[in-house]
């Protein structure tokens, strides 16, 4: 494992490596006091980023079924006291405790979705994401394109954007957004895409 900038540790490759946070966390158009989540957080660095660089005073929550993560973000709230943080250690696909249903405004998810193809629990994912999102609050995830490339995650766990719009749809989620230019420069282009969902 390759231990991220901010020493935290997290599950799986930090995209704080290769991704820019500030190109993700402008399209979220974030006002400052939504309650945000970062789901399948890692080390933490964009829920960090959206408190420290954008002055965030709503809540935001980082979530992650990995212990070591939530620990780290737990250190660095002591040691920051950061009161509107909220580490939470669960697995998304079985729900998130503690967070009411229809009170989160921005979701974003990083490099986690291809995980939910790999074990089968795509439908639990968005049902939870579903669950817990308001009205007109916005699931923003970012994903590697569903190209036969080295990098990344093995071909058949890549989705596209149509198959996204499908598995969201089920759910009665509807896409608001689509940024196909983002990402890593690659030989083939943009390594990522930028999909958002509301409530239909
Ligand atoms: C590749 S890392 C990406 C981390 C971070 N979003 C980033 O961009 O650096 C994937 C993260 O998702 C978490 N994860 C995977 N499946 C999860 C699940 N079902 N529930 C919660 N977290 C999950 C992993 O523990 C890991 O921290």
């Amino acid at each position: 494992m390759m231990m991220p900038e901010n020493g935290h540790r997290a599950h799986g490759f930090s995209s704080a490596f290769f991704l820019d946070s500030d190109e993700i966390l402008r399209e979220l158009d974030l006002e400052g006091d939504e309650t945000f989540m970062d789901a399948g957080c890692g080390d933490g660095h964009n829920a960090i980023k959206v408190l420290e660089d954008y002055n965030h005073s709503g809540t935001v929550y980082a979530v992650d079924v990995y212990d070591a993560s939530i620990e780290d973000m737990e250190t660095y709230k002591k040691e920051n006291n950061v009161e509107n943080l909220i580490n939470i250690e669960a697995d998304i696909t079985e729900g998130i405790p503690g967070v009411e249903d229809a009170s989160v405004d921005v979701v974003l998810m990083v490099n986690v979705f291809h995980g939910f193809k790999a074990s089968r629990k795509i439908d639990e994912a968005i049902c939870e994401l579903a669950r817990i999102i308001k009205p007109n609050g916005k699931i923003a995830i970012m994903d590697y394109k569903a190209w036969d490339v080295p990098n990344g995650p093995p071909t058949p766990v890549r989705s596209s954007p149509e198959e996204m719009e499908e598995f969201f749809a089920k759910h009665n989620l509807k896409k608001v957004y689509l940024n196909e230019e983002i990402g890593e420069d690659i030989p083939e282009g943009k390594s990522h895409y930028l999909i958002m969902f509301q409530k239909k």
